[in-house]
């Protein structure tokens, strides 16, 4: 897909081992075949909407409309940035960016998942690290907010060890149960306290308009 008039499809982040990009239409039939594939046992719920309930193919058709839906619904106020991960060329997961006013507040969300086959090899940590750096780097962050559920341990290692902070819990009403979550904060001085990831960022330039956020004085 020509990302002329949509310039984050040329937005890159690199990692050591991963590329994060907004999935074009190959990619997405990558990644909901990621999803189709399972991203959690039956028994367990990670996250606050159960999206993952009812098969592969729901899977599928929720993560293909939650993708090109951020595209659609996209405002410089409001924006969700979805990513595609890659691994050694695979799609293996999604990460997402999430910002309401970020121009005015200097804070994002992010929010992630992993397919099955691929958890607990320090990829979710990478990753994360990535759009850490995006939003940090590139985009001049003050804080970044994240939340698990408390018995989600890889999801709160991972903020753990990226130097989020705990901020307090809420409770959520998850397949008709209770469930407490761990809401999370990384300020800008912890994350440059706890980088450890080498990341690069590709294509970001044209990108910032969209992002709310103005160009640098040399671009
Ligand atoms: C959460 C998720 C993105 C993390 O990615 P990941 O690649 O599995 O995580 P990493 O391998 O980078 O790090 C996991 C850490 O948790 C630790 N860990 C794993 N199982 C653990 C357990 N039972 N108790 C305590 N720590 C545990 C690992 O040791 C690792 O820490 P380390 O690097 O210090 O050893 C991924 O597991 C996932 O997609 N899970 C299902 C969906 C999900 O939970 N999404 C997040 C919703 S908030």
């Amino acid at each position: 897909m020509a990302p002329r008039c949509w310039p984050l499809y040329g937005l890159r982040i690199t990692t050591p081992r991963l590329e994060l990009r907004l999935p074009d239409e190959e990619l997405l039939e990558e990644l909901v075949a990621v999803a189709a594939s399972g991203v959690h046992e039956a028994d367990d719920m990670p996250f606050g909407v159960p999206w993952t309930d009812g098969g592969p193919e729901k899977r599928a058709r929720t993560t293909f409309q939650h993708v090109l839906g951020t595209v659609a619904q996209w405002q410089p106020e409001k924006w969700t940035l979805s990513l595609a991960v890659l691994h050694e060329g695979e799609v293996v997961g999604r990460q997402d960016l999430t910002a309401s006013d970020f121009a005015v507040t200097g804070e994002a969300h992010t929010g992630s998942w992993l397919g099955l086959a691929h958890q607990n090899r320090g990829i979710g940590t990478e990753m994360r690290a990535g759009v850490a750096h995006l939003a940090f780097q590139g985009l001049g962050a003050r804080t970044l907010t994240s939340s698990a559920m408390t018995d989600n341990p890889r999801s709160l290692a991972v903020s753990r060890k990226l130097g989020y902070l705990p901020d307090g819990v809420e409770l959520a009403a998850v397949r008709g149960a209770a469930r407490t979550l761990q809401r999370l904060r990384l300020d800008r001085a912890s994350w440059e306290a706890h980088r450890s990831v080498k990341v690069e960022l590709h294509g970001l330039e044209p990108c910032r308009e969209l992002f709310g956020v103005a160009r640098t004085a040399s671009a």
